[in-house]
């Protein structure tokens, strides 16, 4: 459906928040759960029409949707596209969908965020703090950024949950072990932000011996090591050379180029669109949270949904099941 950017606030120097109104018919926007998130089509400077996807920040009020959207020089131009956006500016956006959601069944909760990962859960910490005013169930709130100025949200975060908000500024390690440690058991762990600190989260939980199934996590697909640049694809299987422009992903430039490929959700999650690598000419840059830090140090496959490289990759489009 067709939206229109009603206004703009800066949240910090370089996340801005839009509020959507959809047309639908005058309609009002869709409600919404804790964790969902709009698919919108930008066009890139490059004049391509891409679709990202951005969390609903904060209680919706049944007329505009929010989001916040972060702006990186060197990322693949949708966030520099939506800061292009002026008031007034009309965009195609789908319907909220979630594939985060909040279960509040849990006898204790912990939050993390790290930088623009805060956004999905900014609704989760006000869903959150209101449940345990009811019932007296602990929430605690990580949420790590590079400076002071890049905490967005943190007042709604303490209105939502008081002195159980700890932010982490600067790139010392958060101890995640203690915090995990303080949950109670069946406790469920929520969260968002760079690929590093999912990997370590993700490494404190299975340490603790926690259930995988109580650790929910979403990424986002631009929190790479390396900036984000056009590289080299040979594919001998099919005798294809391809370049992956910046302003796409591999996935997106085998589909462009012919080549079938499996896929889901298309976030780095699942691990359908991972490929054989056959090798390297440079360095491959993990963006995804499916592959085991072994695979990733062994270069032997790639998420094409979301991973990236600097030189050149030869892949095998084939699909293979994990043996
Ligand atoms: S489609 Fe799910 S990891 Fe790429």
């Amino acid at each position: 459906m067709q939206a229109q950017v009603v206004a703009l606030r800066d949240v910090t120097p370089t996340v801005r928040e839009f509020e959507l109104r959809p047309d639908a018919g005058g309609l009002a926007a869709a409600p919404y759960e804790p964790g969902a998130h709009l698919q919108v089509q930008v066009m890139t400077a490059q004049g391509r029409l891409q679709t990202r996807s951005y969390s609903l920040v904060g209680e919706g009020d049944g007329q505009c949707w929010r989001i916040a959207v972060k702006r990186l020089d060197d990322g693949r131009g949708g966030s520099l596209a939506m800061w292009r956006l002026a008031v007034g500016d009309r965009l195609q956006v789908s319907a909220p969908q979630n594939h985060f959601p909040l279960d509040l069944s849990a006898p204790g909760y912990l939050l993390v965020a790290g930088g623009i990962g805060i956004t999905p859960l900014v609704l989760m910490a006000q869903r959150l703090g209101a449940h345990a005013r009811r019932s007296g169930v602990p929430v605690k709130m990580l949420y790590g950024a590079r400076h002071a100025g890049e905490f967005g949200y943190l007042d709604h975060l303490r209105e939502a949950l008081g002195d159980g908000v700890a932010a982490h500024e600067g790139s010392a390690p958060i101890d995640f072990a203690a915090a995990i440690a303080a949950l109670p058991p069946g406790g469920q762990l929520y969260t968002c932000g760079p690929v590093p600190m999912l990997e370590a989260v993700k490494r404190a939980w299975h340490a603790a011996g926690r259930p995988l199934a109580d650790l929910r996590f979403e990424t986002f697909g631009s929190s790479g090591r390396l900036a984000t640049q056009s590289f080299e694809v040979r594919i001998p299987r099919h005798d294809l050379a391809i370049t992956v422009p910046a302003d796409c992903t591999l996935l997106e430039a085998l589909d462009a180029a012919g080549v079938q490929t499996l896929w889901d959700c298309k976030r780095g999650e699942c691990g359908l669109c991972a490929m054989d690598v056959l090798a390297v000419d440079g360095e491959i840059d993990h963006r995804d949270v499916f592959l085991s830090d072994h695979e990733k140090q062994s270069t032997t496959r790639i998420c094409a949904c979301v991973s990236r490289a600097v030189g050149t990759l030869t892949l095998d489009s084939a699909y293979r099941a994990d043996s």
